[in-house]
C-alpha cells in the first residue's frame, strides 16, 4: 500500500496527474494538474468538460462517450486523446492516459495543444496545397483545353468557309481570293501570296488585298533554304525585310514571313506565302496551315481539271458546229450546183427543140398569110392562124420560163453583183406560178428600190425558200403578202402569209438545220438553215413573226453595200 506522501514524487511530472482509490475517489492531484484544472473534487462534473477528439469507438456511442469516465472505469491500461473545454471559445488537447499501480488508478493528462494544433495546421496546410496544386493543374489542364478548342474552332470555321467557297466554285481565282483572304484575317496578316511552281520556278498567281496586285505574274525567287523547306513539303517561318529575294517591295521594318507549300500527291503546285507582324508562330497554326494548303491543292487540280474539261467542251462545241455549218453548206452547194446544171442542161435542151419550133411557127405563120389569099375556106385559115398564134404564145411563155430559170439558177454569177430585189422576187414568183395559180392571191407592195449589191442566185433561194414554206402552209386559199423598202440604208423584204402560223414547239429551232414538220420527201427542214446562212454572209438579219391559224411574216434586212 502506497501512502498519500508517495504520491508527491508526481509534483515533478509536466503532466496533470490524479490519482484514484479503487471506490474512483480522488485521493492526489499533482500541481500540474491544480494548475491546469483548478482544484477538482467531484469526478463526474469534471468528466463533463471532457469529449474524445480521436475515438476508436463505434459511432453510435460517441456522443455518449466520455473519456474521462472510460479512463476512470475501465479495468485495464487507457489511454485516448480528448478536447477539455476550459470556457466557451476555449479549448485543449489532452492526451489521457490511465493504469493501475498499487491499487490505485493513475490518470495522466498531458497537454498536446500546441502538438495537435500544429499538426493540424501541418495538415491542413498539406491538405490546401494539395487542393491548390491540383486546382491549378486542372487550371492549366481547362486553360490547355479551351485554347486548343478555340484554335480547333477557328481551324473549323476557316476550313468550313474554305471548303464552302470550293465546293460552289470551280473557278481558281476565286478559290484562291478567298483563300488567301481567310488568312490575311486569322494572321492579321499585311498581305498573303499564293506563288505558282511552273517547272520549279515561282510566279505570283494572286494576291491579297487586291492593292498589291502589280506584284502578278512577277517571279519570286526563293533562298536555297527556303526552297528545299518547299521541296521537303515543310512549313517555314522566317524574318523577313523583301518580299521575297528578288523583289523591290521592302517592308518599314521585319516582318514573319511564313512559308506554306501546296502541295497534290507527289507535287508541290505552288505555295502560300503570309507576311505579317505577328512575332509567334503557334503550334495550332502549323496544323490550321498544313490543312488549308492540302484542300487548295486538291481546289486547284479539281479546278484545274474542269476548266480543262470545259474548254475541250467549248472546243468540241465550235468544231461541231463548223461541221454542221460546212455540212449545210456542203449540202447547199451541191445541191445548187446540181440543181444548176440540171437546169442549165434541160434548158439547153428545151433551147434547141424550141428554136426550131419557133422558127417553124414563123414559116407556118407565113404560110397561112399566104394561105389567106388563095383558100377559100376562110374558116381554116383563120383557125389554123390562131393555133399559130397560140403556139406562139406559148414559145414565148416556154422560152420565158427557160431564161428565168437560167437567170435564178446564175451559174456563172457567183460574185457580188447590183441586182434590183423587186425584179430578183418577180423572177421566183414567176417560177412557184404552179403553187400559187387558182389557190393564192399574191399582192406586192413593192417601194422603189436602189440596185443593191449582193449575190442575187443566192438571194433568189431564200425568196424561193420563204415563198414555197407560205405556199405550204395555206391549206386551200389564202394571200402572200410581200412588202419591199429600203430604209437608214437597209434593205427591207416581208413576206407575210395567212397559213396555218408555224408551230409553237419548233419556234426557237426554225433556222436549226433538220427542223421540219414536213413529210418525208416533202421538207427537208434544210431550208431556213440554209436561208440564215445566206443573209449571214449578207451581213444582214433574218426574223419571224407567227400566230397560231394566223398567219407568219418573216422579215429580211440586209445593209446595201
Ligand atoms: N410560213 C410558214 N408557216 C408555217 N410554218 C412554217 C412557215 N415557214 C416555215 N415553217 C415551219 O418551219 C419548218 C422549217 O422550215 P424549213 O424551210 O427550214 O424546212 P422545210 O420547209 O420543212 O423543208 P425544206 O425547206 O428543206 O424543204 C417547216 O417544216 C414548217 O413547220
Ligand atoms: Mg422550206
Amino acid at each position: 500500500m502506497v501512502n498519500s506522501t508517495d504520491f508527491s514524487l508526481y509534483n515533478n511530472f509536466a503532466a496533470a496527474v490524479l490519482i484514484l482509490d479503487t471506490d474512483n475517489r480522488i485521493v492526489f492531484k499533482n500541481m500540474s494538474f491544480v494548475k491546469s484544472f483548478g482544484s477538482v473534487k467531484n469526478l463526474e462534473k469534471f468528466s463533463k468538460y471532457f469529449s474524445f477528439d480521436i475515438c476508436m469507438l463505434d459511432s453510435e456511442n460517441i456522443l455518449n462517450a466520455n473519456p474521462v469516465t472510460f479512463a476512470v472505469e475501465s479495468k485495464e491500461s487507457f489511454s485516448a486523446q480528448a478536447v477539455y473545454q476550459k470556457s466557451k471559445d476555449q479549448f485543449f488537447y489532452y492526451a489521457i492516459k490511465s493504469f493501475f499501480a498499487d491499487g490505485f488508478k493513475i490518470l495522466i493528462f498531458k497537454n498536446i495543444t500546441s502538438e495537435i494544433l500544429y499538426e493540424e495546421t501541418e495538415k491542413k496546410y498539406t491538405f490546401i496545397r494539395q487542393q491548390y496544386l491540383s486546382l491549378a493543374q486542372e487550371n492549366k489542364r481547362f486553360a490547355d483545353l479551351q485554347q486548343s478548342s478555340q484554335a480547333q474552332a477557328v481551324k473549323l470555321a476557316l476550313m468550313h468557309r474554305i471548303s464552302n467557297v470550293i465546293r460552289e466554285s470551280m473557278d481558281i481565282s476565286k478559290i484562291l481570293n478567298s483563300t488567301l483572304k481567310e488568312l490575311f484575317n486569322l494572321f492579321g496578316a499585311v498581305k498573303v501570296y499564293y506563288v505558282k511552281n511552273e517547272q520549279n520556278a515561282f510566279y505570283v498567281e494572286h494576291v491579297y488585298p487586291s492593292q498589291f496586285k502589280n506584284v502578278i505574274g512577277e517571279k519570286a525567287d526563293f533562298s536555297a533554304d527556303t526552297k528545299k523547306s518547299v521541296r521537303d513539303k515543310k512549313i517555314k517561318v522566317r524574318s523577313c525585310i523583301k518580299d521575297y529575294q528578288n523583289s523591290e517591295n521592302t517592308f518599314p521594318a521585319p516582318v514573319n514571313r511564313i512559308i506554306v507549300p501546296v502541295t497534290r500527291l507527289h507535287d508541290v503546285l505552288g505555295v502560300l506565302i503570309i507576311y505579317t507582324n505577328q512575332k509567334y508562330f503557334e503550334e495550332s497554326h502549323s496544323d490550321v496551315l498544313h490543312s488549308v494548303a492540302s484542300q487548295l491543292g486538291s481546289a486547284i487540280v479539281q479546278a484545274s481539271l474542269f476548266a480543262q474539261v470545259k474548254q475541250k467542251n467549248e472546243e468540241l462545241e465550235t468544231t461541231l458546229k463548223e461541221l454542221k455549218e460546212t455540212q449545210i453548206q456542203l449540202i447547199n452547194s451541191e445541191k445548187m450546183a446540181s440543181l444548176g446544171q440540171l437546169v442549165a442542161g434541160v434548158a439547153h435542151e428545151i433551147n434547141t427543140p424550141l428554136g426550131s419550133i419557133n422558127a417553124n411557127n414563123d414559116i407556118l405563120a407565113k404560110l397561112i398569110k399566104k394561105l389567106d389569099g388563095s383558100c377559100n375556106d376562110k374558116m381554116l385559115v383563120e383557125n389554123i392562124d390562131n393555133i399559130n398564134k397560140i403556139d406562139k404564145e406559148a414559145i414565148k411563155r416556154i422560152s420565158n420560163i427557160v431564161k428565168s430559170l437560167k437567170r435564178f439558177v446564175r451559174l456563172d454569177e457567183s460574185d457580188l453583183q447590183l441586182a434590183d430585189i423587186n425584179r430578183e422576187i418577180d423572177l421566183t414568183l414567176e417560177l412557184i406560178k404552179h403553187e400559187t395559180k387558182n389557190k393564192i392571191q399574191i399582192v406586192k407592195n413593192y417601194a422603189q428600190l436602189p440596185e443593191i449589191k449582193c449575190y442575187p442566185n443566192m438571194l433568189n433561194q431564200v425568196f424561193m425558200n420563204i415563198l414555197i414554206n407560205a405556199c405550204q402552209s395555206i391549206e386551200k386559199t389564202g394571200m402572200i403578202t410581200i412588202t419591199t423598202g429600203f430604209e437608214n440604208n437597209r434593205l427591207i423584204v416581208k413576206i407575210k402569209d395567212t397559213g396555218c402560223g408555224i408551230d409553237d414547239s419548233i419556234k426557237d429551232k426554225i433556222f436549226a438545220a433538220g427542223t421540219t414538220t414536213k413529210k418525208i420527201g416533202i421538207g427537208t427542214g434544210l431550208g431556213l438553215a440554209i436561208c440564215q446562212k445566206i443573209i449571214e454572209k449578207h451581213k444582214g438579219s433574218i426574223s419571224f413573226t407567227s400566230q397560231k391559224n394566223a398567219g407568219t411574216e418573216f422579215k429580211i434586212e440586209i445593209p446595201a453595200g
